[in-house]
């Protein structure tokens, strides 16, 4: 099959300095939020991959233009309430959850009725999450059992709300504050800690937003309607992307790695946080702050003694997209790791849990699960000899990504399905990974 890779011996030792792919949230976002701005934003090192590119083209049916240069994306911002938006139209927002969520906040202002669809991974997943605060709103939507495809139809005479957000989830939050920028009066909103990259952009262009930080989430006011001026901003790259390449290093003999110029927005390092407590070798330098973010190099040594883990639940959100890595390191961790409180990783691309639950098995590593709490039963000394294929059946990019850091640390014969996914997130991946030495067929 075309579109599988054979991974049949592990990585050899290595001394390396790379960047990865800039970041994904960080990409849409700036998108979204230029295409409403007043002006011409200049967006530099914007993320490469489907994901962003299919919010380019959803921008561009809602009237933005924009101009790809050299360096940078112009986009020629249109203003809150300034989509020109034709009735019935189709909004994909293909593999991408975060584009499909935040772009109906984003059009809640507007009379037109719209059509949201997606592929099928984005079609068995949960839209009531958004549906139930954009109907406070005012918005009225049409859907199939809470899934894609959705008709929705905003107003200009939206009214604002206040809302818990109870899964600490920033697709929902971010869906809640477009919506609020576009509805007269304060939005107010109780939100579990997720990623804030919304809020702090939205900060850093001086848009009436107060943030008040408790224990376990935030407090967030902000007042409808402000318009706000373009902007330039250059995208870091993504701590989800490195943490592919800090797992291989971590799994991996005698290595040693230096990741450049990442965000690490405290909502997004949890893996790194995970790491520390299981005895990984990680330091970060250089850290600066850039418009409100932190951004900085991670280095990373092989370990040997990695030791398992009783994961807080705290730290769920800050590590939502590299858990099925932390298992895979659990698994050669010494001691019995716990996790719990993972009824959302069931609801990404593919359901997680129970993804990894099988992958774990098949390689030999015993795991018991109870609700969405999980033991895994470490093993340092795991090395694997037989035949192993991932099906990938949902096309989930980091499933593959995750199976061929895998195949790279653990031995065996690997076949891994559906290569193509990472064009979603990180079309360099496996260029990068060859170049390591790497051999991949
Ligand atoms: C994202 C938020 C997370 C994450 C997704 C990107 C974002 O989802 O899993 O990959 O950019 O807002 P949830 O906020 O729904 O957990």
């Amino acid at each position: 099959m075309k579109n599988q890779i054979k991974i049949e011996s592990p990585i050899k030792p290595f001394k390396k300095q790379i960047e990865v792919s800039s970041d994904k949230s960080l990409s849409i976002r700036c998108l979204l939020l230029s295409s409403i701005a007043l002006g011409k934003s200049k967006i530099y090192n914007l993320l490469e991959s489907e994901d962003v590119n299919n919010t380019l083209k959803v921008i561009k049916k809602l009237g933005v233009n924009y101009i790809k240069k050299e360096k940078f994306i112009e986009v020629h911002g249109v203003g809150i309430n300034g989509f020109k938006i034709k009735n019935n139209t189709i909004i994909d927002a293909g593999n991408s959850g975060t584009l499909a969520r935040l772009i109906m906040g984003l059009c809640s202002g507007n009379e037109k009725k719209l059509k949201i669809i997606g592929d099928d991974s984005l079609s068995k997943r949960d839209f009531s999450r958004v549906i139930t605060p954009l109907n406070l709103f005012g918005v009225q939507i049409l859907s199939n059992k809470n899934l894609l495809p959705i008709e929705m139809c905003g107003s200009n005479l939206l009214r604002p709300i206040i809302y818990e957000e109870k899964k600490g989830s920033a697709q929902i939050k971010t869906c809640i504050i477009f919506s609020a920028i576009n509805t007269h009066g304060v939005t107010k909103i109780k939100a579990l800690h997720s990623r804030n990259h919304t809020e702090l952009l939205l900060k850093y262009l001086n848009y009436p937003i107060k943030i008040k930080k408790q224990k376990n989430y935030d407090l967030i006011e902000l007042q409808g309607l402000n318009q706000f001026r373009s902007f330039d901003y250059k995208i870091p790259g993504d701590i989800s992307s490195a943490s592919f390449f800090i797992t291989l290093t971590l799994l991996s003999k005698d290595s040693e790695l230096l990741i450049k110029n990442i965000n690490l927005n405290p909502s997004r390092i949890g893996i790194l946080k995970i790491l520390k407590k299981m005895n990984a070798k990680i330091k970060i330098l250089n850290i600066k702050n850039y418009k409100g973010e932190l951004v900085g190099n991670i280095k990373i040594k092989s370990t040997r003694r990695l030791k398992s883990i009783n994961c807080p639940a705290s730290l769920n959100s800050a590590t939502i997209d590299e858990f099925l890595l932390i298992f895979l390191i659990a698994a050669k961790s010494k001691g019995i790791s716990i996790f719990k409180e993972l009824g959302e990783l069931n609801k990404k691309e593919s359901p997680r849990l129970d993804v990894a639950i099988k992958f774990l098995k098949m390689i030999g590593i015993k795991t018991k699960r109870v609700k969405n709490n999980i033991k895994i039963y470490g093993n340092p000394e795991l090395k694997l000899n037989g035949k192993y294929h991932v099906k990938n059946f949902l096309k989930d990019h980091r499933v593959f990504m995750m199976s061929a850091i895998a195949a790279l640390t653990l031995d065996g014969h690997w076949t891994i399905d559906d290569k193509d996914s990472i064009n979603t997130s990180f079309p360099n991946f496996l260029r990068i990974v060859k170049n390591f030495g790497a051999k991949i067929n």
